[in-house]
């Protein structure tokens, strides 16, 4: 795929995506990923901040009103007009650009005290390129946190089913690839669009990051507080949604999964080369 197509993928995604974000972040990040990155960030104030696929803005309006001074880069030229459209009307001082985080050229090395990648890192195709650009702006002893689905449980290639262990009913996630690095595949997003995600087992993520000069000092695996709901008929629900329960044991079962299966990662990483 080229980079063309992908810009014009998440152009597509851009203006759904901003509404739903908005400017706290989709329900995930607002309740599950965000508190985390921001304990794992620590304090922002008068840090300067690169944001890597920023999106519509909202995690660089978050670190701005902690006192952070933040450029917000994106490969989606819409996305970064809602940012800098929200900006103008809010304005907190945070600069956006339009580009490819794996060729950052016109950002000067080591000037970053800290870069945050909010739930991105899946959808960059050159992810390594994107790190090694992130270590070299950073300044030493700079971090990078990110967000990312869960490796090892992400809905690319595995989904939610019902497995039985010594006679007892279990929701669980039914994992049949997990070790092969890169391929692509489409995610559906609820307006209709798809976007392209990439695949890569964790130890892919520590090779690129050591690679790049990183040390990680966070790592934290996140659960989702997301309560299960009762499927209704008239809402068409699917019975395989960890969120939806018809029954009083599907809900126990969906309970359980929910606080046992982490859905997403959180990681620290210190610049220390
Ligand atoms: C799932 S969205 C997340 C956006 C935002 N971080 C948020 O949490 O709302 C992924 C973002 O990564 C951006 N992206 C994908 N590939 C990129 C690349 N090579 N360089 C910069 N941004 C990229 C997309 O345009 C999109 O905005």
């Amino acid at each position: 795929m080229t980079i063309k197509q992908r810009k014009t993928e998440w152009d597509e995604a851009a203006e759904w995506w901003d509404r739903e974000a908005g400017e706290k972040g989709i329900w995930h990040q607002q309740h599950d990923i965000d508190p985390v990155m921001f304990k794992i960030l620590r304090n922002v104030n008068n840090k300067i901040i690169l944001e890597i696929g920023c999106g519509n803005g909202y995690f660089a309006r978050k670190l701005a009103k902690k006192g952070a001074k933040v450029l917000g880069v994106d490969l989606s030229k819409k996305f970064i007009a809602f940012a800098i459209e929200r900006e103008k009307l809010k304005p907190l001082g945070i600069k956006y650009l339009v580009r490819d985080v794996a060729n950052l050229r016109s950002l000067k090395s080591k000037s970053f005290d800290c870069a945050v990648a909010n739930m991105c890192l899946m959808d960059i195709a050159d992810m390594e390129g994107a790190i090694r650009e992130v270590s070299r702006v950073l300044k030493k002893n700079g971090r990078f946190v990110f967000s990312i689905t869960h490796p090892v449980f992400d809905n690319f290639r595995q989904q939610w089913t019902v497995i039985k262990d010594e006679g007892k009913k279990y929701f669980a996630r039914a994992i049949y690839k997990y070790l092969s690095s890169g391929g692509e595949s489409k995610i559906l997003w609820a307006s209709g669009v798809k976007t392209t995600v990439y695949h890569r087992p964790i130890e892919t993520y520590f090779k690129y990051l050591r690679n790049s000069g990183f040390l990680i000092d966070e790592f934290r695996e996140v659960a989702t507080k997301k309560k299960v709901t009762k499927a209704t008929e008239e809402r068409g629900d699917i019975k395989l949604r960890r969120s939806k329960y018809t029954t009083l044991a599907e809900k126990k079962m969906k309970e359980l999964a929910g606080k046992e299966i982490p859905l997403f990662l959180v990681v620290g990483a210190l610049k220390i080369r």
